[in-house]
């Protein structure tokens, strides 16, 4: 049984808003079982859908991603007035669906204005296009242009009431830091006795052609490297830190020396059937 030095909001159920690749909810048990036995306050810096988060529902947490329409999600489902009007919109999405009017929405971000569109706007579009886009993937061309064909969906259901009040009653009134930055900047406040979950776009074993196009910004050998430091640095701090990637020799080399457990598991987002079934991945301890 994990304990939580900060407050945990136990009675809460909550499921990410967005289907993201990378997803952790089937591989939820085995994280929670290798959660280190308590911590203070909780650091995601690549929250992704947040899956762990949602399950765990800590009340002192710092979540980053640098996937800026994740976070315009995320900023919209802490404050009262975004909220609002990302609902509205999102009810406008669904009335308004047809495969004319789901790449209509799509080539928004062609417009070199969108970045200075509202949050709310970007939010609902993104949460949108992530439950009428082919396989819920998120992938964008080296332009950062949104490029995943519709699923042809005669209908679209954006989101379940339950499910956003309870994220939203969470992200404001809990103390939730939403960050949209590098992971090495997210984690520069984690204090000893802190916990830091990392769950990187993951290293491609030689032999497979993967998914870790995220964002326009590529996640390459070079920044498996930098992550690998920053763990180490948190390490030195008393910092706790978990970590999931592949099994590959290059990860099993920059973690060489920390608690690796081997775990089998089934990604479901992957553009081609055959990339589709197990994979061998880690989960890397400093406790
Ligand atoms: C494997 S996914 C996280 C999946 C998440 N745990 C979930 O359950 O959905 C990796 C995330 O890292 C983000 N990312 C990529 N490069 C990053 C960087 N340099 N700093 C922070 N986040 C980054 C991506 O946008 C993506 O959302």
């Amino acid at each position: 049984m994990v304990k939580y030095n900060t407050k945990v909001v136990s009675n809460m159920c909550m499921s990410p808003v967005v289907k993201w690749a990378g997803g952790k909810r089937q591989i939820l048990d085995k994280i929670k079982a290798a959660l280190p036995k308590d911590f203070n306050n909780y650091y995601e810096p690549f929250v992704g859908g947040g899956a762990l988060l949602f399950e765990l529902a800590p009340a002192n947490a710092v979540i980053n991603d640098v996937n800026q329409e994740l976070l315009a999600i995320y900023k919209c489902l802490q404050d009262d007035e975004l909220y609002k009007l990302m609902i509205v919109e999102l009810d406008k999405h669904e009335a308004n669906h047809n495969e004319d009017y789901f790449y209509e929405i799509r080539a928004w971000d062609r417009n070199p204005r969108f970045e200075l569109e509202p949050l709310w706007k970007r939010a609902a579009r993104a949460i949108y296009l992530n439950k009428a886009c082919f396989n819920g993937l998120y992938r964008v061309n080296s332009k950062g242009y949104f490029n995943v064909p519709s699923a042809k969906k005669e209908k679209v259901k954006t989101y379940d009431v339950e499910n956003l009040k309870e994220i939203h009653e969470y992200f404001s009134k809990e103390n939730i830091q939403i960050l949209s930055g590098d992971f090495v900047e997210a984690t520069r406040t984690a204090k000893s006795g802190d916990f830091v979950y990392f769950d990187p776009p993951y290293d491609i074993p030689e032999d497979k052609d993967s998914f870790t196009a995220y964002s326009k910004f590529d996640f390459n050998k070079e920044d498996q490297r930098r992550l690998a430091e920053c763990f180490k640095s948190l390490t030195k701090r008393g910092v706790k830190c978990m970590l999931s990637n592949h099994n590959t020799a290059y990860i099993k080399e920059l973690y060489n020396g920390f608690n690796i457990q081997v775990i089998h598991a089934k990604r479901m987002i992957n553009s081609k059937a055959s990339g589709r079934g197990a994979v061998e991945e880690v989960i890397i301890t400093n406790y």
